[in-house]
Order: C-alpha cells, then sequence, then structure tokens
C-alpha cells in the first residue's frame, strides 16, 4: 500500500475541477447523442483536471497516440505538473475510465496574457487526444467544447488551435474557422 503522503500528492488536480462543472452547457456548438456533459461523460467515465498521480494512470501512453513523448521520469513529470500549476495557467484535462484506473482521453487549454487588447487573454488548445479503443464515443467532442466553454468563462478575448488538414472539418464543429494566416514554425530539437 502506498503511504498516505504519496497519494494525496497524486490526487492534487493541476486547476479548480468546479470550473468544469460551472460551465453553461447549454452555450455547446455540437449536439451529443446520448447526451453527456463535463459533470456526467458517460458510464465509468469521469472529466478532471489532469493529477500529478496519473502519470501512473497511462496519460503518457494517450499522449503518446498524438505525438513522441520521449522518456519522462517521475521527477520531470512533478517539475512540469507544479511549473503548470503555480501559473495557473494551464488547463490541462483529462478523461478517465475508473473501472479500468486509466486515462482514456486529455487536452489542454493554456491561456496566453496579452498587453494588446487591453491586455487580453487568448487561449490555446493544444494536445487532444483519445485513446484508439475510445474514438467515436463523442470523448473528443467532450473535451474540445468544455475547453472551448472554459477559455470564454476565464474571458479569452479569442481561442486558437493547430491541426492537420484532415482534423478541420472536426474542429468546425466548435464554431473554428481556418484562418487566413500561415502557421510558421522551427524546430531545434525532436
Ligand atoms: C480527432 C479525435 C480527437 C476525435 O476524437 P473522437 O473521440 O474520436 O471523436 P468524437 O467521438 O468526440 O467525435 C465524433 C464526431 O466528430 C467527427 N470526427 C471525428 N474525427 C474527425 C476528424 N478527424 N475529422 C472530421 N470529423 C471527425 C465524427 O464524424 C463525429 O461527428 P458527429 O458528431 O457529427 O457524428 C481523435 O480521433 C484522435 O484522438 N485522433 C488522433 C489524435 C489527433 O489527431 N488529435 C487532433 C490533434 S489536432
Amino acid at each position: 500500500m502506498m503511504p498516505a503522503a504519496t497519494v494525496k500528492a497524486g490526487s492534487v488536480p493541476l486547476y479548480d475541477p468546479h470550473l468544469l462543472h460551472q460551465l453553461d452547457w447549454s452555450q455547446n456548438s455540437v449536439t451529443f447523442s446520448p447526451a453527456i456533459s463535463p459533470a456526467d461523460p458517460g458510464d465509468g467515465l469521469v472529466l478532471r483536471p489532469l493529477c500529478m498521480g496519473d502519470i501512473n494512470r497511462g496519460f503518457l501512453k494517450v499522449l503518446g497516440q498524438l505525438t513522441e513523448t520521449g522518456v519522462v521520469n517521475p521527477e520531470q513529470f512533478t517539475k512540469t505538473f507544479e511549473h503548470m500549476k503555480s501559473s495557473g495557467d494551464y488547463y490541462v484535462t483529462v478523461v478517465e475510465d475508473t473501472n479500468l484506473g486509466q486515462i482514456v482521453a486529455t487536452a489542454t487549454l493554456v491561456i496566453e496574457h496579452k498587453f494588446t487588447h487591453s491586455c487580453a487573454k487568448r487561449g490555446r488548445i493544444e494536445d487532444v487526444v483519445v485513446s484508439g479503443e475510445c474514438r467515436g464515443k463523442q470523448l473528443g467532442k467532450l473535451l474540445t467544447s468544455t475547453l472551448t466553454l472554459l477559455s470564454k468563462r476565464l474571458n479569452c478575448y479569442k481561442i486558437t488551435l493547430e491541426c492537420l488538414p484532415k482534423n478541420v472539418a472536426f474542429y468546425k464543429k466548435f464554431g473554428y474557422s481556418v484562418s487566413e494566416e500561415n502557421y510558421m514554425y522551427q524546430r531545434f530539437f525532436n
């Protein structure tokens, strides 16, 4: 059995979970059939902020279905988690299958602070991924809707994301449109 202190640290959420249940779900631009919501994502499922202990619940394995995660040891995970938590601007959100004790989907909202637009905030959706065996069960829609509404509730003046052309139709469902601006990048490391 794990020591009490370890259990406690593992269940610390990255951000206030109440935020997810205070969203006005009626403002959704997508329909869910059967109906699901942040408070009720489906049988045996919970939508919640990332917790420190999710490193042991397959969180990185799910992220690895989107991109290369590399080797992440518990110290690195903890350091990054604590940095994100203390900044208050990272809303890494997960769906856990509570029967399996495994993370099955995740998406992140990051808040960027600007001096422009009267010191406004801009939201960015990142790292949306549903584990292979759970795709097509509305979890991608649930996470994207939730984080889009959350950005509005956090008073972001706009929200953006980057995606492959094959996923454009998915994000259009939530009111996103293709920008005329180009997405430019330089890669320094793999
Ligand atoms: C894209 C992804 C997140 C969608 O999640 P999901 O849980 O399988 O999708 P959902 O069940 O919530 O959504 C289903 C709806 O979206 C549509 N949809 C799903 N993937 C789509 C895609 N790539 N393009 C267009 N529509 C898509 C379905 O047709 C369905 O439409 P409907 O509600 O009108 O019937 C998931 O397929 C995934 O993890 N893909 C790999 C990682 C990835 O590419 N992530 C996006 C990074 S930008």
